[in-house]
């Protein structure tokens, strides 16, 4: 890496480049999605609430001369919307250079998905296992693709619980948490390994923000009606965090610039890896095994049903 302080102004011409981000409406979906509009990039915003998405891509475009970005409904906790958006996508589109699995819950009180996953996995990991593998013919299509999960320093506390994937048998909050982020990780590395070929067209890799002031932190506060947890997260986020814009630079590292590795994996380089400018990272590599990341593979082609076309 030559760039010890490398910028948004860093990414190169996205001119031609189509992208999709999930959950682009907040937090660092939105300063990736405006980063890269900004570079000239066709934007497809991926967002559950479509008022939601709107208001963002109005505040981009607002900001943003010629910013080229349309909202799309993608409701990661639910396969049938999965498959609807990627028709609609593929309908439309011929080519995909660039697709961010960044949207993520944290810590929520316990729920499951549409279809009947315990929601942390189910959208975290499941809902975009199976959006890319549904996205795999086009990626495969375009010259030079990339995939980029976004992951957290937070799947250091993860293990797959083969036994209780769905936490049914005493759920745990911040564990359920660490497994998804994990999940993120060995699903990139697994996905690295069975490319074969393919890997040198497409690339996939990881990145995480460290600790970033997006509404990541309340929102579990808020979805158990604890308003006062929910501001003191804020709080919190204004005295220890770093913006969400520096928080989106690992994000965008990964997904633009010329050096990045097949499964590498991107963060801030600074106090604790929590805030600065992105550099490459390392997992923790006594969780990064590859017998598991191929148990976990096989494991969400059963759940969801999506196979990859290798
Ligand atoms: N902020 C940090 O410090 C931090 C640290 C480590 C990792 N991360 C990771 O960064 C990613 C982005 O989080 P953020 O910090 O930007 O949080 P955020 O501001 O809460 O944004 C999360 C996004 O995900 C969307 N989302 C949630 N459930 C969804 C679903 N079922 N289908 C589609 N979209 C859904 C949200 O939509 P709504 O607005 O409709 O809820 C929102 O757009 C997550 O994967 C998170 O794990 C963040």
């Amino acid at each position: 890496m030559k760039n010890n302080r490398w910028t948004a102004a860093d990414i190169p011409s996205m001119k031609d480049k189509v992208v999709i981000i999930t959950g682009a409406n907040s937090g660092l979906g939105y300063y990736t999605a405006e980063a890269l509009a900004a570079k000239g990039a066709t934007v497809i915003m991926a967002c559950r609430n479509i008022k939601k998405g709107e208001a963002a891509r109005q505040q981009i475009v607002s900001s943003v001369a010629g910013a080229k970005l349309t909202v799309y409904k993608l409701d990661l906790a639910d396969l049938h919307s999965v498959k609807t958006f990627a028709k609609a996508f593929k309908d439309k589109y011929s080519r995909l250079d660039l697709l961010i699995n960044n949207a993520g819950l944290m810590a929520i009180p316990y729920s499951r998905t549409k279809d009947g996953f315990e929601m942390q996995f189910g959208v975290n990991h499941l809902g975009h296992f199976a959006l890319t593998g549904l996205l795999f013919d086009i990626l495969k299509k375009t010259k030079n693709s990339r995939i980029v999960n976004v992951s957290s320093l937070a799947h250091r506390m993860g293990k797959i619980r083969f036994r209780d994937i769905n936490w049914e048998m005493g759920y745990k909050k911040w564990k359920a948490y660490g497994m998804s982020k994990l999940a993120n990780l060995l699903f990139t590395d697994e996905l690295s390994r069975r490319l074969n070929g393919d890997g040198e067209n497409i690339t996939v890799a990881a990145a995480h923000p460290g600790y970033a002031d997006t509404e990541l932190q309340s929102k579990g506060s808020e979805m158990r009606g604890f308003k006062l947890g929910a501001k003191m997260f804020r709080i919190a986020n204004k005295l220890a965090a770093q913006s969400g814009g520096m928080g989106a630079l690992p994000i965008l590292y990964a997904a633009t610039a010329e050096d990045v590795v097949q499964a590498g994996f991107y963060g801030p380089s600074g106090f604790m890896k929590i805030w600065g400018y992105p550099a490459p990272d390392t997992p923790k590599q006594d969780l990064i095994d590859p017998g598991i990341a191929a148990k976990l593979w096989e494991l969400s082609e059963a759940l969801t049903g999506v196979s990859y076309n290798f």
